[in-house]
């Protein structure tokens, strides 16, 4: 009798995590956020970002015997009709479009082709984007040119108005980048965007756990991937693990506030939103952090006066 509920026990826990790992892996939920600046004007009150990272070039498979795990055939277009649907302003993209393990990037190219046909697509490197093929050229630069074709803006280290007073910048993943050059490279960023009269700035970047540097340049709002949500989850424990912060990380995905340390221009508040991504890398799989992407709708904050 033991021997049977033994066995009963291993069979229910099998299928759970069978079952657990395809939903979070091969379907996808898109939230809708609502994030309050301080220095947004009226005007862009209602204005929609879709929030996409971390793709891995996840579902593009030369064949479903490439990986154990292979992806639906159908989430590409499942996902960009329902993102289609939710009719976003913009697109971004923080980092991780692509990664050496999947090399058929011209199958990620025409997903982000279709994508700016919905709205202008924006992106910037992940560390798997900044990862060299063959020790020679990263898959960023190999990718450059053919995104720009693709009607994609690639924002490493540049940035963009989307109105006279709201700038999108972009900063590079830092891998292979001193940490003393990747923060003045980010600062001279904001000055200039300031000194050209962004009063809102919305930066994309890779790393979350960066968010600090973030907030000390009185950044607006900061659209960041990198954790998965931990990628694979421990029931009742949650997210063990995730790259640049270790074991039991804080930024696992969500919004995030702080208090501009600097108290300097700009805005009180710095928030960060963090995506858990749409791919997997190295495991090849989710589990208890379904793919995921993001409706945020900015709102102009009504701060008391204190
Ligand atoms: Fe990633």
């Amino acid at each position: 009798m033991k021997k049977l509920a033994v066995i009963a026990g291993i069979t229910a826990a099998s299928y759970f995590i069978t079952k657990e790992i395809q939903t979070a892996t091969n379907t996808f939920v898109i939230d809708e956020k609502d994030i309050e600046l301080e220095t947004l004007s009226q005007k862009h009150d209602g204005l929609r970002i879709a929030h996409l990272s971390d793709i891995h070039n996840q579902f593009f498979f030369k064949s479903d015997e490439d990986y154990a795990f292979a992806v639906d055939k159908t989430f590409r277009s499942n996902l960009a009709e329902s993102l289609s649907k939710r009719n976003p302003d913009i697109i971004v993209i923080s980092g991780d479009l692509f990664d050496k393990r999947r090399p058929h990037i011209g199958q990620g190219l025409e997903f982000l082709s279709e994508l700016s046909t919905i709205a202008p697509v924006y992106v910037v490197s992940g560390n798997h984007d900044k990862t060299t093929i063959d020790g020679k050229e990263s898959l960023r630069d190999l990718t450059h040119e053919k995104l720009v074709e693709t009607s994609v803006h690639p924002l490493d280290n540049s940035f963009e108005f989307l109105d006279k007073d709201l700038a999108l910048i972009g900063i590079e993943d830092p891998l292979h980048t001193n940490e003393h050059d990747w923060n003045e490279g980010l600062t001279e960023l904001v000055s200039r965007v300031r000194e050209k009269g962004a009063q809102t700035i919305i930066l994309l970047s890779h790393r979350p756990e960066r968010f600090y540097s973030y907030a000390q340049n009185a950044i607006d709002l900061s659209l960041c991937g990198h954790a998965h949500g931990g990628q694979v989850q421990a029931p009742l424990l949650g997210v063990l693990f995730a790259p640049h912060q270790g074991y039991f990380p804080h930024y696992t995905d969500g919004v995030y506030t702080l208090i501009n340390p600097a108290n300097s221009a700009g805005p009180k508040l710095s928030h960060m939103h963090l995506s858990r991504g749409i791919g997997s890398t190295n495991l090849e799989f989710r589990f208890l952090s379904q793919a995921h992407a993001s409706i945020l709708t900015l709102r102009t904050a009504h701060l008391t006066k204190e």
